[in-house]
């Protein structure tokens, strides 16, 4: 086929890229589908480790499979001596946490067992999914550690994923509610469609390398602040917007300025993002009582916020995105603000080694055409001539 008969879409906005049965969207009517679960029946309910076994069975576990599970996740925690010098340096450097993620998921490959230690039933991709998946918290917390002049907290193996992050984070072992807020939030995240990142990691598994080099590029992927960047900013945004005193005047100010809104918006949804109302009711059960006035204030700069949108950008319907409420409950829970995309990459790791299990069960590598816009017939002139 000539480039000339093909499509142009830069952006793959309206190409079918592969199938999956991982996650769905539907943009108009703001559903999201995880694993055959709407999120609103998933997201509250679940733990991460049982959301991570849907994505790689395409069922839930049993009770017994669950605890198995869990252990095997546990085992997998600690990094090798390699991976905590160099995200010890980036914490010296006051690296981005991400810089530090990207490195715990590249070194993981130095704490995967032996070769020869997988038994007959674990495909090597298979272990390594389960290595990225258990290491990345643990690099995040080593790394939030060192930055703040503390020592590494070790890991648990007798706590479930989300609570060991919290305590790796702390040191100090996290209440019940800190630990369903935050399971709450891994579980809204862990996978979304054919996202930038997802895709990153499909295309290197679709070369047949290892999941973790295809974990270390979409970590790449979710640094850009177009992906995984907005909810710190959301954050700041509603703290300066508490001591302005007045949203409505606040955020007129900044459209004004030619600026946009942080956490509203999004590519595929054009009504509000379904993971915004899971979050918003997780977070709002969070904050009830002495804090429920940052959970107020939330409120009313959603609402202050949509109805100028919607006078600037009347049929837009720029609504809360996910990074939205994200912000409000990683701040409840505990989560620094810093840490925050890095936290999502703790989560979308589960949805990234699911989708690179899934293509490598059914592969094609991954070669778009391009449309050459360059030059053509050029002459050599030898270096001393140009
Ligand atoms: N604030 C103000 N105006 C906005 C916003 C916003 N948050 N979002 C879109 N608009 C405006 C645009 O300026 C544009 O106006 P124009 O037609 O005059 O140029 C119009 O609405 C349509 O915007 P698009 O850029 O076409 O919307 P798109 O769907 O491509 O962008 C995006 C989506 C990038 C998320 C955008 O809404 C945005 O920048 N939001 C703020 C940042 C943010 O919250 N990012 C996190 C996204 S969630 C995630 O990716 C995990």
């Amino acid at each position: 086929m000539e480039d000339s008969d093909l499509s142009f879409d830069p952006g793959l906005e309206h190409v079918l890229a592969g199938e999956t049965r991982l996650s769905t969207i539907d943009g108009e009517a703001g559903e999201l589908v995880i694993g055959g679960f709407p999120l609103e029946e998933l997201a509250p309910n679940a733990t991460y480790e049982e959301a991570l076994y849907l994505l790689w069975n395409d069922r839930l576990p049993t009770e017994e499979e669950l605890s198995t599970f869990r252990s095997d996740l546990a085992a997998h925690r600690d990094l090798s001596d390699g991976a905590l010098a160099a995200i010890r340096e980036a914490a010296e450097r006051r690296d981005d946490a991400m810089d530090a993620e990207r490195i715990g998921a590249a070194c993981a490959s130095l704490a995967r067992p032996a070769e020869e230690d997988t038994d007959g039933e674990v495909t090597t991709h298979e272990r390594d999914a389960m290595v990225a998946v258990a290491q990345l918290p643990t690099a995040v917390a080593a790394y939030w550690r060192v930055a703040n002049g503390e020592e590494p907290v070790a890991p648990r193996d007798d706590l479930t994923h989300a609570a060991n992050y919290l305590w790796m984070l702390t040191g100090e072992e996290p209440t019940d509610e800190q630990v369903r807020g935050l399971e709450t939030y891994l579980c809204s995240v862990i996978d979304h469609g054919f996202n930038a990142s997802t895709y990153t990691a499909r295309v290197v598994a679709s070369t047949e390398s290892d999941v973790l080099s295809a974990v270390t590029g979409a970590v790449g992927a979710l640094k850009g602040p177009l992906h995984g960047g907005a909810p710190g900013p959301v954050l700041d945004m509603l703290e300066e917007i508490a001591d302005h005193g007045d949203p409505q005047t606040w955020l007129t100010d900044r459209l004004d300025a030619g600026e946009r809104l942080m956490g509203f918006g999004h590519r595929v949804y054009r009504v509000r993002d379904p993971r915004a109302a899971v979050l918003s009711e997780a977070a709002e059960e969070f904050y009830a009582g002495e804090e429920s006035a940052f959970f107020d204030l939330a409120r009313d700069v959603e609402s202050a916020a949509v109805s100028v949108l919607d006078e600037r950008k009347p049929g837009r319907s720029l609504e809360t995105n996910v990074e939205f409420y994200t912000a409000v409950l990683l701040r409840g829970v505990g989560v620094p603000r810093e840490l925050f995309s890095a936290t999502f990459g703790v989560s979308r790791v589960g949805g990234w080694t699911a989708h690179c299990l899934e293509q490598y069960a059914d592969n094609r590598i991954v070669r778009p055409r391009s449309r050459y816009v360059g030059e053509t017939g050029r002459t050599w002139t030898p270096v001393g001539e140009r």
